[in-house]
């Protein structure tokens, strides 16, 4: 059997539809008293080819749904207190509704990038990543909380294959304990049995070959092959890595190909579509400013 491929790039062309006539809906009769689009700051720090490409994208997408976008670019050497003075000008610019500081953060400079993350106001905080914000994501099944976009991503992309949570086993290979926990968590609510195993956990081989969806956001290519994944499994490669020029996920194609229902493809799945969902989420955080 060959994969299906999810395909990231026609679902991303979907939610941008979806901003662009909310956003005409909720300008049509003047009520709308910011009488502006919304508004998206970037602080983009160093001169990082894949940071640079990806905002690129982001505001690249945003002109064509209607958002602006504010690019703030400093030196890779700006420093930790110059970052939060910035953070805390737009925290305080009423015409700003999102933010978000690209990350990496450069290295070799004493960069504190938790304490960057909680500097945004969390009504701000279009990556959903501030202490504030995730903590229901953690620990809560609330309906309603604006997600992280990459979660969001993974959602939209199962439903867009029919697929049910109700008793799937979900694998979610991670370093992180704060994203793979806090996405355990999103999918849990949603019916599945999900756990999060570390790329380098001995049990990783066993963890992936019993997952329904399996979810790898490890950044190493190849890494998950046909010989980790169970038959029909469903894939979301989450691990994006330039290797020699071209993008990678961390998913083997060759030899899982024949053996999953569906894999997202690297490049053309998660990558257009969070771009897409952190506009969804901009849009989200005017609407509540609104
Ligand atoms: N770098 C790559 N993807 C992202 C993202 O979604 N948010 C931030 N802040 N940085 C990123």
């Amino acid at each position: 059997m060959n994969a299906k491929i999810i395909n990231g790039q026609a679902l991303a062309e979907d939610i941008k539809d979806e901003i662009v006539k909310e956003i005409l809906e909720l300008n049509k009769d003047n009520t709308n008293c910011l009488n502006r689009r919304p508004n998206l700051a970037i602080i983009l720090v160093g001169n990082n080819t894949d940071s640079n490409l990806y905002v690129d994208k982001k505001v690249n997408t945003a002109k064509l749904v209607g958002i602006d976008t504010h690019v703030y670019q400093c030196d890779k050497d700006s420093g930790q207190a110059k970052l939060l003075e910035m953070i805390d000008f737009l925290n305080n610019d009423q015409e700003i509704d999102a933010i978000m500081v690209q990350l990496p953060l450069p290295k070799g400079r004493d960069y504190d990038t938790d304490e960057i993350i909680a500097r945004v106001k969390p009504e701000k905080d279009v990556d959903r990543f501030h202490p504030v914000n995730i903590k229901p994501v953690k620990d809560t099944c609330d309906a309603g909380i604006i997600l992280p976009p990459v979660f969001g991503v993974i959602l939209e992309m199962l439903k867009s294959i029919d697929c049910d949570l109700e008793d799937k086993i979900v694998t979610i290979v991670s370093k992180s304990e704060i994203f793979g926990g806090s996405l355990a968590k999103t999918l849990s609510c949603r019916g599945a049995s999900a756990l999060v195993v570390k790329p380098d956990a001995e049990d990783l081989a066993e963890r992936t070959t019993e997952a329904d969806v399996l979810i790898p956001v490890i950044g190493k290519p190849g890494l998950i092959t046909g010989s980790m994944i169970k038959e029909d499994a469903i894939i979301i490669d989450v691990g994006i890595t330039r290797d020699m020029g071209s993008i990678k996920g961390d998913v083997d194609t060759e030899s899982c190909q024949d053996l999953a229902a569906y894999i997202s493809p690297v490049p053309g799945g998660v990558g257009p579509m969070t771009v897409a969902m952190t506009l969804k989420n901009t849009l989200e955080l005017y609407k509540i400013r609104k």
